[in-house]
């Protein structure tokens, strides 16, 4: 059983989410760009926090009336593999569920195994495929994209 403790979070935490992503991913994404998409409309962000109260992951998402979307997950490299990356993925689920959103889309990358069995072992399957639309050093990388249905409280 993992200490966790999911929180929201918003616009203040921009740059402990460009933290988290930047180690995750090994790309920047810039705290003011963050912000700016953190304070749009129907954005959300979750950050895990661990035993001592350190940031070790976050969900960002968005609803838009009865359609949500995962737009990032990640766990800092350290910790895959304890089932956080799979209670920050409910998180958001439920949080979808809970805005009113009925379907939950995400998009993925073709090579992304970890993800991929995530989000299957979720419930999410495939619902198209965009083609060349990540981009890793100089190759373009296919994305799946896959979505679940939300249960209605
Ligand atoms: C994808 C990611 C969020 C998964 O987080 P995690 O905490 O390691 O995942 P969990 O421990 O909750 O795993 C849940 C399930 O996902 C699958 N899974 C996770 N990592 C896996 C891996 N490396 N290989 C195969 N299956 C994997 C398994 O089915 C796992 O269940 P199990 O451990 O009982 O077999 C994590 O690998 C990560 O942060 N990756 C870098 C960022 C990223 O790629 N984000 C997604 C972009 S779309």
């Amino acid at each position: 059983m993992t200490g966790l403790r999911i929180v929201p979070a918003g616009v203040a935490e921009a740059a402990v989410l460009s933290a988290l992503y930047e180690a995750a991913f090994a790309e920047t994404w810039a705290p003011d760009q963050l912000a700016q998409l953190l304070a749009g409309p129907g954005v959300f962000a979750l950050i895990a926090l661990d035993q001592a109260g350190e940031p070790a992951g976050y969900a960002l998402g968005r609803v838009a009336a009865d359609e949500a979307e995962l737009l990032s997950i990640a766990l800092l490299p350290d910790r895959h593999r304890r089932g956080e990356g799979r209670r920050l993925l409910d998180a958001l689920v439920e949080r979808c569920a809970a805005a009113g959103a009925e379907t939950l889309f995400l998009e993925v990358a073709t090579d992304n195994a970890a993800a991929l069995a995530l989000y299957r072992g979720a419930g999410f399957h495939e619902a198209g495929r965009r083609k060349g639309y990540y981009k890793v050093g100089t190759t373009m990388v296919d994305a799946i994209v896959m979505k679940r249905a939300l249960a209605a409280d």
